[in-house]
């Protein structure tokens, strides 16, 4: 096979982004590449999951009560040994792990990110082999340098961000990852190996016709969610037809569809749990960097998801995502309550 070498990998796409910036030390390049060597191994592991006994149950339950999958644990540990083991990181935290973990070792205490991840989020759905996806946001530390990383640099608000990003493995696996200079998404070339640049400077539809929420908690949603879904319900839109609910179960999956096409993602605060379910550190700012950087939005209903100070590594927080457009629409609803 010929490869087509106007089509950059991840590696050279993001050494020749960073190269034009004068403060880059190239620690955050390192970083995006271990990160898609992580990927790359999970996504090998998934493809198989149906074939060996790595598919199941691992039998404990996680931080969250939720029952823990052999994948999950198999991925957290992927992603976190390749960090590790990288020259870029200072520490994570995980949706798997309790607490956060700290890489005491000499080069790790000299690097200036830390890295928060979902390693395989919508994992209820692996059996049922639907996409599921790994998710990421990179944070320039504020703890001192030369120095063990401390919470503070895993309590910031998503605002801080200076990189975050998601792996779908689905038909295809992609990983598309943002900075302050924009969207950009590679599709895994399994003949060598390589994430290709496939999709350049995403930019999220102002507007869309889908929108994805859970239908089945409607009645504990609060009044303005119920009107503004009874509103898509009967909605027309510009070339005639009505809006399409779709709804995987699968975050990563629901909000790239969205980031693509058009559309709003919802996951609200139920009467109860007023939080709703998804995590504020692993899956919310990760995305609303993403889809912010895109020129969507993202809040929990009022105000916007970056903007929440975290006091919790494992807080939740309802999640409206998605076109503009539409999230100004709905902010209509939930502010007329
Ligand atoms: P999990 O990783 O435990 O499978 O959770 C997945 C998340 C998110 O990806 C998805 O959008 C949401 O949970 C679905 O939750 P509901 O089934 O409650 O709608």
């Amino acid at each position: 096979m010929i490869t087509n070498r106007n089509i950059l990998t991840l590696d050279e796409f993001t050494i020749q982004q960073l190269r034009g910036l004068p403060a880059a030390t190239g620690e955050l390049s390192t970083l995006l590449r271990d990160i898609g060597l992580a990927a790359k191994r999970v996504n090998v592991e998934v493809n198989k999951a149906g074939l060996v006994d790595i598919l199941g149950d691992y039998g404990s339950v996680n931080v969250q009560g939720e029952d823990v999958k052999k994948l999950d644990i198999f991925a957290n540990n992927q992603f976190m040994g390749v960090l590790k083991h990288g020259i870029s990181c200072a520490g994570i935290s995980s949706e798997e792990l309790d607490e956060f973990v700290v890489f005491d070792d000499e080069v790790s205490n000299q690097s200036k990110y830390v890295v928060q991840f979902d390693p395989l989020d919508g994992s209820g759905n692996i059996d049922v082999n639907i996409s599921i996806g790994t998710i990421f946001s990179v944070y320039r530390r504020v703890s001192t340098l030369g120095k063990p990383c401390t919470k503070e640099d895993f309590l910031q608000p998503g605002n801080a961000q200076v990189a975050a990003g998601y792996v779908i493995y689905g038909s295809s696996t992609m990983l598309v990852y943002a900075t302050r200079r924009g969207v950009n998404g590679f599709t895994l070339d399994p003949s060598i190996g390589e994430f290709s640049l496939s999709h350049p400077n995403i930019q999220c539809p102002a507007s869309g016709k889908t929108y994805s929420v859970n239908h089945g908690h409607f009645f504990r949603y609060e009044k303005g969610v119920q009107q503004y879904i009874n509103a898509c319900q009967k909605k027309d839109t510009t070339d005639g037809g009505p809006y399409t609910q779709r709804y995987i179960g699968s975050m990563v999956a629901d909000v790239h569809r969205n980031l693509l096409k058009g559309g709003i993602f919802m996951y609200p605060g139920t009467t109860d749990k007023p939080n709703g379910k998804l995590r504020l550190l692993y899956e919310c700012n990760p995305f609303a960097f993403i889809v912010e950087m895109a020129g969507g939005r993202a809040t929990n209903g009022k105000q916007r998801i970056m903007d929440i100070q975290p006091t919790d590594l494992h807080q939740r927080t309802p999640m409206f995502i998605g076109s503009k457009d539409m999230m100004d629409e709905l902010d209509t609803y939930l502010n007329n309550q």
